[in-house]
C-alpha cells in the first residue's frame, strides 16, 4: 500500500489519530538511500506503524554549508518509502516546521561542542531542536536513527533522558558499500576520484579496529597512516577529526574497554563522517 503523504500539522495530527498500535519513527532529510530504507525496514519490525518525516532542516546547518544545493529528491524518496512498507510520511516545508523565526531553541550542551559540533558550531543545537519538534508532532512511541552519525544518536539518547520525553531511541547500523564506503546522502557530491579518497575513511577505521587490541596509540597510528595517504591524493582528504571517544558522551577514551573509533574529512567541499565500535586493549 502506499504511504499517506501529509504536509501540514493539521493533516499530520489527523492521520496520526488514526495510527492504531505502536508508531515507529525515521526522521529523515530525505535523499533516501538503502541505509534510511533499512532503518525503515527495522521501524516496520518494531512496531504496528511506520511514519518517516522528509525535511531538511535548516537550522543544523552553518554558513557556508550546503543546505541550499542538498539533493531534494521526494518523489524518488516517497517510492522509495512505498517499497520499504512506510505507512505515513510527513513533509513539511519551512514555513510548516518555522512558522516564526524560532526565539526558543536547544541548546546541546558540552557534549554538543566537542568533535562534529566542533567542526560544525551550532549543528547540534539545531538538529535536536527539529528532532525534538518532530517527536512533539508525530508523537511516536519509538524512534530510529543511523548508527553512523554516532554523536547524534549519542546527543539524541542524551536530549531524551535530560528532557524527559516520551519515546524509545533506537539505532540502527551503518550501511556500507561492498568496498566499505558507508552510504550517505552527501556521496551523491563525490566524483569517481573523489569517491576513491573517500574510501580511506572507512579503510582507516578498519586499520583501526585491526590494531584495537594494542590499545589507544595504535589504534591512532593505524588510522592516521591511512588518512596520511589519503591527504596526499588527488582529491585530497582534508581531515576534519580522528578520536576515540566514549560511545555515550564522546569524551576521549584511552583506557581497556570499549570505544568509538570517530572520523569526519572532507574530499573537495563535501563532509563526510564514519565510524566503527571497537574494544581496546586485550580480551581478559
Ligand atoms: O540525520 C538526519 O538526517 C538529520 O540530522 C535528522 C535526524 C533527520 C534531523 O534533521
Amino acid at each position: 500500500m502506499k504511504p499517506v503523504i501529509v504536509r501540514t500539522r493539521n493533516e499530520l495530527a489527523a492521520a496520526r489519530a488514526r495510527v492504531e498500535g505502536t508508531l515507529a519513527f525515521v526522521p529523515t532529510m530525505g535523499a533516501l538511500h538503502e541505509g534510511h530504507l533499512s532503518l525503515m525496514r527495522q521501524a516496520r519490525r518494531s512496531a504496528d506503524s511506520v511514519a518517516v518525516s522528509i525535511f531538511v532542516n535548516p537550522l543544523q546547518f552553518g554558513p557556508g554549508e550546503d543546505f541550499d544545493r542538498y539533493p531534494r529528491t521526494f518523489d524518488a524518496d516517497a517510492e522509495a518509502c512505498a517499497g520499504a512498507g512506510v505507512d505515513l510520511i510527513f513533509a513539511p516545508t519551512r514555513d510548516v516546521m518555522y512558522p516564526e523565526e524560532p526565539q526558543v531553541t536547544l541548546k546541546s550542551g558540552p557534549m554538543g561542542e566537542v568533535v562534529e559540533g566542533a567542526a560544525r558550531p551550532g549543528h547540534f543545537d539545531g538538529m535536536l531542536t527539529v528532532v525534538l519538534k518532530l517527536l512533539n508532532l508525530v508523537r511516536p512511541d519509538v524512534a530510529i536513527f543511523g548508527e553512523k552519525d554516532a554523536q547524534q544518536l549519542a546527543m539524541i539518547r542524551r536530549m531524551v533522558a535530560d528532557l524527559n520525553v516520551p519515546v524509545r531511541v533506537v539505532g540502527g547500523p551503518t550501511v556500507r558499500e561492498p568496498d566499505g564506503l558507508a552510504l550517505s546522502s552527501r556521496n551523491r557530491y563525490l566524483s569517481q576520484a573523489g569517491r576513491g579518497t573517500a574510501l580511506a575513511l572507512s579503510r582507516a577505521l578498519q586499520a583501526g579496529a585491526e590494531a584495537a587490541e594494542d590499545g589507544a596509540d595504535a589504534v591512532i597510528a593505524a588510522a592516521s597512516a591511512v588518512l596520511g595517504k589519503a591527504a596526499a591524493a588527488d582529491p585530497p582528504l582534508v581531515l576534519d577529526y580522528l578520536v576515540l571517544v566514549d560511545q555515550a558522551t564522546f569524551a576521549p577514551v584511552a583506557s581497556a574497554g570499549p570505544a568509538v573509533l570517530a572520523v569526519a574529512g572532507r574530499v573537495g567541499s563535501t563532509h563526510l563522517i564514519d565510524n566503527v565500535h571497537l574494544q581496546l586493549g586485550k580480551e581478559h
